[in-house]
């Protein structure tokens, strides 16, 4: 009798605290499926929740916050164990945190970085994510390093670099700061940048297209002398804008270095074809499998200092960047 109560009583203790991997589930709202970068990092995701035997469901928030605050509210009320999110307005995150928080629910937010005061509200939210200055900077040396070892882009033989600049959505944190370091990096390497134009595309592969193509039109491609994108997809937009004036197209005498950030598949396929220069990998693998064994982690009562990847500040799991090149082919 004593026994049978004794493993009731375990039983009771086992099940009522925390919620085991088998029956734990993972709500996870995304700013919006339609975009090169966070399929990788979803499929990552999804992959680990299968590895823990953990349930995962994703939303597409549709890059709408509006969207996405209902999807939130929905998860909520069918009682999923853990959120996961990467918001679409990043500085509206403290609402976010308010429902987990009265719901006792942890929160991740990943890719999109809250404020270290949102984050500081509630002890259950944390963030995963990369260093966005890291990337900046690394790009910039990607541009700095052209230049060191090939002299005649310095078309115009001004001693600068004419560069365009294409930026991410208003108001990311990879937007600001890789828009930041990038130019900061070039001049730390000895040069002087010179921003001939700049505009906002979105993280977006044809808005890039379109407004690279009224730079060369507008400026002409004999005047840039490099272009920076907040990431791969509109460096690739920028590409095939260039493409258009038969530059980009393996002859050295009418080639424009061009950056992107990510290491996707079609960047890293435009880098073998001398295309494109380089890009700074973003790595969508560990910031999703550590994402998910935090989640785990915290939705299960576990010690989270034994998912495999350092905590910060109690709060943080940085991913680092790195940069890829392909050697001399440019
Ligand atoms: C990536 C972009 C992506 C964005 C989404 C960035 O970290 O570099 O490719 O569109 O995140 O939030
Ligand atoms: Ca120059």
């Amino acid at each position: 009798m004593r026994k049978v109560l004794i493993t009731a009583l375990l039983l009771v203790l086992a099940l009522g605290c925390c919620a085991h991997a088998d029956d734990l589930r993972i709500g996870a709202c995304i700013y919006r499926f339609n975009d090169a970068f966070m399929l990788r990092f979803r499929t990552a995701m999804a992959e680990e929740a299968g590895k823990a035997g953990a349930k995962i469901e994703f939303a597409d928030g549709q890059d709408s916050q509006i969207t996405q605050d209902e999807q939130i509210d929905k998860f909520i009320a069918d009682g999923v164990s853990v959120l996961v999110v990467n918001p679409v307005d990043r500085m509206t995150s403290q609402n976010i945190i308010d429902k987990a928080k009265a719901a006792n629910i942890p929160v991740v937010f990943i890719n999109r970085e809250p404020t270290p005061e949102m984050l500081a509200s509630y002890e259950r939210a944390y963030y995963v994510g990369a260093k966005a200055e890291e990337s900046g900077t690394e790009a910039g040396e990607l541009i700095a390093e052209y230049f060191k070892a090939h002299p005649e882009a310095d078309k115009n033989k001004d001693g600068k670099i004419q560069f365009i600049l294409l930026k991410g959505q208003n108001g990311h944190q990879d937007m600001i700061l890789r828009s930041k370091f990038s130019v900061q990096a070039i001049k730390d390497a000895g040069f002087e940048p010179v921003e001939l134009a700049s505009a906002i595309a979105n993280w977006d592969k044809l808005e890039a297209m379109k407004i690279m193509n009224g730079f060369v039109m507008s400026i002409g491609p004999e005047v840039i002398e490099a272009v920076i994108a907040n990431n791969d997809e509109m460096a690739l937009g920028a590409v095939e804008a260039l493409k258009i004036v038969d530059y980009n197209m393996g002859n050295k005498d009418a080639y424009i270095p061009v950056v992107g950030v990510d290491a996707n598949a079609s960047a890293l396929d435009a880098m073998d074809k001398g295309e494109m220069l380089g890009t700074v990998m973003n790595d969508a693998d560990n910031q999703g499998i550590s994402s998910v064994r935090l989640a785990v982690a915290l939705a299960s009562g576990k010690d989270t200092s034994t998912i495999g990847y350092p905590i910060t500040d109690g709060k943080y799991i940085w991913i680092p960047y790195q940069k890829v090149t392909r050697g001399e082919k440019q």
